[in-house]
């Protein structure tokens, strides 16, 4: 059994606010990957996290590139796979040298590279919720993020949260 955290969020200024509570608690190291439809609000989230951990460094979607670069110290590599023809080419983003560094590692459309991401990792997973709303659905893998997750993760339980054990897949 694994604790994962699901929470609704209305409007973007909130997927934004749960960016910027969960940027604050992410460190060197860390790997998040974002799963999700086109709209769901990975780019809103990432914009969030990035201005969570360096503030002023407003995250912007990749659109003709496939990994931006904000910040140092830790530098917040973002990455967008919709793009990308196939798990061969995310070979050669180099992502996983840059993750071995002193960086956070942002990914979105991770399912085009699903066998690809460390076993230390958190998923989110995003899904529209009616009108005007999104769910994200935070499932840690590996215990240190299980304890990262159930110790609260920054709040990004709070506001709507709900925790819930669900059995593991
Ligand atoms: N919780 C939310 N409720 C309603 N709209 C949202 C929410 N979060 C994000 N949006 C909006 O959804 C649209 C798509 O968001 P975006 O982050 O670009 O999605 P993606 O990167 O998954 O394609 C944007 O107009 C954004 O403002
Ligand atoms: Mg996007």
């Amino acid at each position: 059994m694994t604790l994962s955290i699901q929470s609704v969020l209305v409007g973007a200024d909130e997927t934004r606010a749960y960016g910027v509570r969960l940027g604050g608690a992410l460190r060197a190291g860390d790997w998040v990957a974002l799963f999700g439809d086109l709209g769901s609000g990975k780019t809103t989230l990432v914009s969030g996290i990035v201005e969570g951990i360096h503030p002023g460094a407003r995250g912007r979607s990749p659109t003709y590139v496939l990994v931006e670069v904000y910040g140092a110290s830790p530098s917040v590599v973002h990455a967008d796979l919709y793009r990308i023809r196939g798990s061969a080419e995310f070979e050669t983003l180099g992502l996983e040298d840059l993750a071995r560094e002193d960086a956070i590692v942002l990914i979105e459309w991770a399912d085009r590279a699903r066998d690809r991401h460390p076993a230390d990792r958190l998923d989110l997973s995003l899904s529209y919720a009616g009108e005007g709303a999104r769910e994200v659905l935070a499932v840690p893998h590996g215990e240190s993020w299980e304890a990262r997750v159930r110790a609260g993760l920054g709040g990004i339980g709070h506001g709507g949260g709900i925790m819930r054990r669900r059995s593991r897949a």
